[in-house]
């Protein structure tokens, strides 16, 4: 009776932990730090428990950091810092001692289970970096090696810039750049040691760049009954997540790697951004990504067209807005908690939870593009005694940015610092726009549907 209970017992408990490991607790959560009103690692790493995280990404090895995931169940992903590549690439000690401070300081307490060295090097124009990037990995396996752990993948996340094209999945192809110099000893790398190939990967970018080809919704998981029929493979698409993955499958399948499984390093929806940003919003990032958990978490979703059934291991990022970031304001916007903890919206991590047991929520009004005029102004919150600075560098981008504010020119009066920036960040945003710049300012300026010249002259008039 007491054997039999005791067995009894035993099943239980692993059916149990099986399903938990599976299924539960599985999705992982970049942990970016780039916000000056954010919690404290302490309290960030029991909000990562109560959504239910089995995962957790940092960008560094802060020693802070590790020492907390101490005795949590968080399996944890570090990274060896761009700047260190090279320097390890070339000296075993270093890597030795980097394996040191950073891995053995802390593991097997903290579950320390992927090093990725580096962060997206191949989005950088380094030649040197890249050459070193093998080399780097290779030596922070040695080092852990040596030291018998084998249980803690070595990998690095790159974008989906390293293949041509996306469309259709079956020409994937890596650059020509890249293919023999780097992806080459790379994919014999993972391979050998049985790595993951880790992929940033993000279909809002790929929408938002071509969405008159894209639909909204096959880039949300939204509908299964659209499809994209890859007449090369004879695979049939039903979501964009699914066919960029694919196409990294199809470039590793050309250089002769069939096997090499894919992790997501990087994916996520932003919940705002711009007024020019269609469809960021926290209504897309919802949907978004709790149709990402499901499928990454529930068969028959599981896999890709050319990978069915392979659990593909995946963090979402990220956990908070990280308001020091620069750039568009989506950099800003893809958080899935407020600094106090509470969900931006509702996530089941599990990915149990139905969508039809969400709360619904509004349509946003902004998965159309913004038709209107927009302006790119002094943000009211700044001190516009502080203005100076940016006011110089809009200036200072040439292309006759400023050209209309010399003292005999139509815009120079009034002659005001906050006249003269609305004026100077809407040139240099109309100018350089379609180059990639943005209406930012490190915070000073924000965009507005309202003619500035007409705002400040009543303002002057009254
Ligand atoms: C290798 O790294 C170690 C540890 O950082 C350092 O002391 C040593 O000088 C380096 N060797 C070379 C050749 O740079
Ligand atoms: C959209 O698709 C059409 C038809 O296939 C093609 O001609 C066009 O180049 C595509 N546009 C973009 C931006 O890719
Ligand atoms: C997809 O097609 C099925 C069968 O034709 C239909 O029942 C279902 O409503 C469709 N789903 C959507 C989202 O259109
Ligand atoms: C996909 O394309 C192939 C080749 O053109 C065709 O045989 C097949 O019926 C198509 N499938 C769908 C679902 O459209
Ligand atoms: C990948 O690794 C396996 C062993 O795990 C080996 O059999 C295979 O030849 C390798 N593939 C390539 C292309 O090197
Ligand atoms: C700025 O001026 C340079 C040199 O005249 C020109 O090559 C470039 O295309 C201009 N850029 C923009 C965004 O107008």
């Amino acid at each position: 009776m007491y054997m039999k209970r005791a067995v009894f017992v035993f099943t239980l408990f692993c059916i149990f932990a099986f399903s938990n490991a599976l299924v539960l607790g599985n999705i992982g959560i970049n942990y970016g730090r780039l916000g000056n009103n954010l919690p404290s690692p302490y309290q960030t790493i029991e909000f990562l428990k109560s959504v239910n995280a089995g995962q957790v990404k940092i960008y560094d090895a802060s020693p802070e950091v590790l020492k907390l995931l101490s005795g949590t169940r968080l399996r944890v992903s570090i990274m060896v810092t761009n700047g260190l590549i090279s320097g390890i690439a070339s000296n075993q000690t270093m890597s030795d001692q980097w394996v040191r401070e950073n891995v053995l300081a802390y593991y097997p307490n903290t579950r320390i289970r992927t090093i990725l060295v580096g962060n997206e090097v191949l989005s950088y124009d380094d030649q040197q970096m890249w050459a070193d990037l093998v080399p780097a990995m290779q030596k922070i396996k040695k080092s852990l090696v040596s030291h018998n752990i084998h249980n803690v993948k070595v990998g690095t996340p790159l974008t989906m810039d390293v293949v041509e094209s996306i469309f259709p999945p079956s020409s994937g192809k890596f650059k020509d750049d890249i293919s023999d110099k780097v992806m080459i000893p790379l994919l014999k790398f993972l391979n050998g040691s049985k790595s993951y190939f880790f992929l940033d990967v993000y279909p809002y970018f790929t929408w938002s760049e071509n969405p008159t080809n894209i639909s909204l919704d096959f880039a949300l998981f939204k509908d299964a009954n659209q499809t994209y029929n890859d007449t090369g493979s004879g695979l049939i698409y039903t979501n964009l997540l699914d066919q960029m993955l694919d196409s990294v499958v199809f470039a590793m399948q050309k250089l002769g790697f069939e096997n090499i499984r894919i992790g997501i390093s990087e994916t996520g929806w932003p919940n705002g951004g711009d007024m020019d940003q269609t469809g960021a919003n926290v209504y897309n990032a919802a949907i978004y990504n709790r149709n990402l958990v499901r499928k990454m978490t529930a068969s028959p979703e599981i896999g890709t067209p050319a990978r069915p059934g392979i659990v593909i291991p995946t963090f979402i990022f990220s956990l908070y807005d990280e308001n020091q970031k620069s750039g568009p304001g989506t950099e800003r916007h893809w958080g899935i908690l407020n600094p106090n903890g509470n969900q931006i919206y509702e996530l089941d991590l599990t990915g149990v939870r139905p969508e039809n047991d969400y709360p619904q929520m509004q349509e946003p009004s902004n998965n159309k593009p913004y038709k209107g005029k927009l302006w790119c102004v002094v943000a009211s919150s700044v001190d516009t005694m502080e203005l100076g600075p940016a006011l110089d560098f809009a200036c200072s981008q040439g292309n006759g940015t400023c050209d209309e504010l010399a003292p005999e020119k139509a815009c120079y009066q009034p002659v005001s610092e906050v006249a003269h920036a609305n004026y100077a960040f809407s040139s240099y945003w109309a100018k350089f726009r379609d180059a990639g710049a943005s209406c930012y300012f490190n915070g000073f300026a924000v965009q507005t549907t309202s003619d500035p010249s007409k705002f400040l002259l009543n303002h002057h008039l009254v």
